[in-house]
């Protein structure tokens, strides 16, 4: 059975003190959940204090970006050697580091490589805008994105090491949720890439507006193994049904 991952990206939001509310909410209403795993990724500054928050609970911890270098003059990077002290996930490639901070494929391909060799398990993101949607790109969108990401991996990726998020940029932060037949024909056609390309089956993420009442829906099809959740990520009580939603609701593998 393939345990789906419900990661919430609390983006650029909550000061540390909020932060710290934020956790211990989501740490009383999620509990223990069976069958599924919960990461929270809040900014760098709150990786720290959020470590002692959440240690001994079900809750794991991510970092929102890494960069491809270890250490050295890089100012302002945080190195995955240091995040892996502190967390497990790294995500990368997220839509709004491409689009609004002209983050390249192949940035986010070394970020990959980089996070993965220290340890860190990764989410990488990818998704079509809604102009390569409507030009009918969007397969070949994500297919160049996902083999630039691969291309810098030396060794062949743990599958449990990383996971695929699928983020059709036209989807977030809009209330414009894709479908459940939408999500899963892109999320089943990056598994397949992966496997004639890099021989890798990882989990498939959705993100882009999901919420509580959407999550079950999209959790129902074959081959969406969980949500990569942004605004109602904020929310305690909302983020906690969508992990029951995960929860209870995976078809069998
Ligand atoms: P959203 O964000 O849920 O607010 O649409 C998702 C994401 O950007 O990861």
């Amino acid at each position: 059975m393939t345990v789906p991952l419900v990661a919430g990206n609390w983006k650029m939001n909550t000061t540390v003190a909020e932060g710290i509310a934020l956790a211990r909410s989501v740490r009383e209403l999620v509990g223990s959940p069976r069958d599924v795993e919960v990461a929270v990724l809040p900014p760098f500054t709150h990786l720290w204090a959020l470590r002692d928050e959440l240690a001994g609970s079900a809750i794991q911890l991510g970092a929102q970006d890494v960069f491809w270098e270890l250490a050295g003059a890089y100012t302002g990077e945080v190195s995955a050697a240091t995040l892996v002290e502190v967390c497990g996930w790294a995500l990368v490639g997220h839509s709004e580091r491409r689009h609004l901070l002209g983050e390249s494929d192949e940035a986010v391909g070394r970020k990959f490589a980089c996070a993965s060799a220290t340890g860190l398990r990764v989410i990488v993101a990818v998704g079509e805008t809604e102009e390569d949607r409507d030009a009918g790109a969007t397969f070949s969108v994500v297919d160049r994105q996902l083999d630039a990401a691969f291309a810098p991996l030396i060794a062949q990726p743990d599958p449990d090491g990383f996971v695929i998020a699928y983020e059709p940029v036209w989807a977030i932060g809009t209330g414009r949720t894709a479908t459940p037949e939408q999500a899963q024909e892109v999320c089943a056609h990056i598994k397949q890439h992966l496997r004639e390309r890099a021989n890798t089956s990882p989990r498939a993420l959705y993100g882009g507006s999901v919420t509580a009442a959407n999550a079950a829906e999209l959790f129902a099809e074959r081959d969406i193994d969980g949500a990569l959740v942004g605004g109602a990520s904020l929310r305690a009580e909302e983020f906690s049904a969508i992990v029951r939603a995960a929860a209870g609701g995976m078809p069998e593998a």
